[in-house]
């Protein structure tokens, strides 16, 4: 992805609909709540622990009284601080809710094993390699997920809601839906991979 936001933008378009209301996080770089009003959608600012991380109990209270409540945005707050997963599992089953993680300050941290942004308690996970974040391309991001269904809509969007198959000709396409241009270049992409090899000395 060209940066977290679009990242976090996609994302929202992908999980969430008009009128959903979403629990997230004011201790936060603005775009992840703004990228639940791109999709038209209303974020519902939870208090944090004293760990910097959002409140997943007082998460619990607003999920037991709002059924309309669809979704969380997590942010793992700063490197190698990630949010409890045992209790994103609980709450992801017990309220049948989405889950997105914003993982912008945590590549390569984790929660008893469980990687920030491996998705095994969400529906989605996003990055930003923006200079300021602990591994970076100069500008970018990438969107993690272990649905092929969504993996499938993020590359269309990413790419103008462009389609090719293969009985086209090699200049055709159809556009199928609005989509973005949010695509990362091969340029930054090469620095990020001889960057990920440094992760582990980074932190
Ligand atoms: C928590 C968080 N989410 C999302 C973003 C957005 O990332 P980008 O700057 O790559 O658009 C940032 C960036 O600063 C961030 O800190």
């Amino acid at each position: 992805m060209s940066n977290g936001t679009a990242a976090l933008h996609l994302a929202s378009l992908v999980l969430l609909k008009e009128t959903d209301k979403v629990l997230t996080t004011p201790n936060s770089f603005l775009a992840t709540s703004n990228a639940i009003l791109y999709a038209k959608a209303k974020p519902i600012f939870v208090d944090i622990y004293e760990n910097g991380n959002i409140d997943l109990d007082l998460c619990e209270e607003y999920l037991k009284n709002d059924n309309t409540i669809k979704a969380i945005y997590v942010v793992h707050f700063s490197g190698g601080n990630p949010v409890n997963q045992d209790k994103l599992k609980y709450l992801k089953e017990k309220y049948n809710i989405k889950i997105l993680e914003d993982c912008a300050h945590s590549l390569g941290a984790s929660f008893n094993d469980i990687k920030a942004g491996s998705c095994t308690n969400s529906d989605i996970s996003i990055f930003s390699f923006h200079p300021v974040k602990n591994m970076t391309t100069g500008e970018g991001g990438a969107i993690t997920t272990n649905s092929k269904e969504i993996y499938e809509k993020l590359l269309s969007l990413r790419n103008h809601g462009m389609v090719k198959t293969k009985d086209m000709r090699p200049w055709e396409y159809e556009m199928q839906e609005l989509g973005f241009n949010y695509r990362i270049t091969d340029i930054q992409s090469t620095l990020g991979l001889s960057q990920l090899k440094k992760l582990n000395k980074f932190y």
